[in-house]
């Protein structure tokens, strides 16, 4: 059976023994209700390192009022068994207590990169990110962590935080994986009526439509938007709060698509709120 540790000092205790055999160590973030995606970074991470800790977490600070902070799914004993599956050598599941035991007052803040896309409809949720990974960090001691291109902004946040405050670990981003029709996994799929799920993939649709006009040699950003939104209106139910072309590094909107993008998508079905992105680098023929 694979430990797991509640408490700080436990897992501290278990990535100590590992390091003192000489192990390296990967460290896979998470907040639970596991799926493919999480698993393949689970693979990525056992592959790469020695001894491989996840983190179950369903962190209160990244949740705004009225997010789905108390719905998050938690279905901890199938958890267990994906971690075990995919080569985890511990588990750290920390209460909300033994990670905030008294009100927060020092908070990680990365400026400008939090500002567009996911920070503009998330008031707060970025801070919460980089405020508990900045915490798992240094709970967990690892090498290399592990993130998902899914969470594209999240990942070139923590990145950026990583380089900036020169935190000694390594940042590996991993493909997002995806259903059959093209529906990027994440744990609020879940949450889909079957008709919601049914037109949920639609938004890789749009991401297709934009990957197809600039292989055609479409290089205004606002055409190839608007392309995109057409693709999205086939599904009058999508709520859109954004379709942005953006640089990779920077974030920053681009007016014409060269070098590396990021294409951006989130819209709400119902309660539901979903991304997607695609990365573009136009250098490559
Ligand atoms: O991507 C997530 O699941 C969360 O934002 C993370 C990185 C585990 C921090 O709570």
């Amino acid at each position: 059976m694979i430990p797991i540790a509640k408490t700080i000092a436990r897992i501290r205790e278990y990535v100590a023994q590992a390091r003192a055999a000489g192990k390296t160590v990967g460290f896979v973030p998470t907040m639970g209700a596991l799926h493919a995606g999480h698993a393949s970074l689970i693979e990525a991470a056992a592959r790469r390192c020695d001894y491989v800790v996840v983190s179950i977490f369903v962190n209160p600070t990244q949740f705004g009022p009225g997010e789905d902070l108390e719905k998050y799914p938690r279905p901890f004993e199938k958890d267990v068994q994906v971690c075990e599956r995919c080569g985890a050598h511990a588990i750290f599941a920390p209460s909300a207590e033994e990670m905030y035991p008294r009100k927060n007052s020092t908070w990680v803040t990365v400026e400008k990169l939090t500002e567009p896309l996911c920070g503009r409809f998330r008031p707060g949720h970025f801070r919460g990110v980089t405020t508990v990974c900045t915490k798992l960090f240094n709970i967990v001691g690892a090498d290399v962590a592990f993130f998902g291109q899914k969470d594209a902004q999240q990942a070139t946040v923590i990145r950026r935080m990583v380089a900036d405050l020169n935190m000694p670990l390594e940042i590996v981003v991993c493909p997002t994986v995806r259903e059959p029709d093209g529906l990027a996994m994440s744990s609020r799929n879940q949450y889909l009526s079957p008709q919601e799920r049914s037109q949920a993939p639609v938004i890789y649709r749009a991401l297709q439509r934009c990957g197809e006009m600039i292989k055609a040699g479409e290089q205004n950003a606002a055409k190839i938007t608007e392309g995109m939104s057409e693709v999205l209106r086939q599904v009058p139910a999508l709520q859109v709060e954004y379709v942005s072309i953006v640089d990779a590094e920077s974030l920053e909107p681009c007016d014409r698509v060269r070098g590396q993008v990021l294409v951006a998508v989130a819209a709400r079905l119902g309660s539901t709120r979903l991304i997607d992105n695609i990365r573009v680098d136009t250098t490559v023929k």
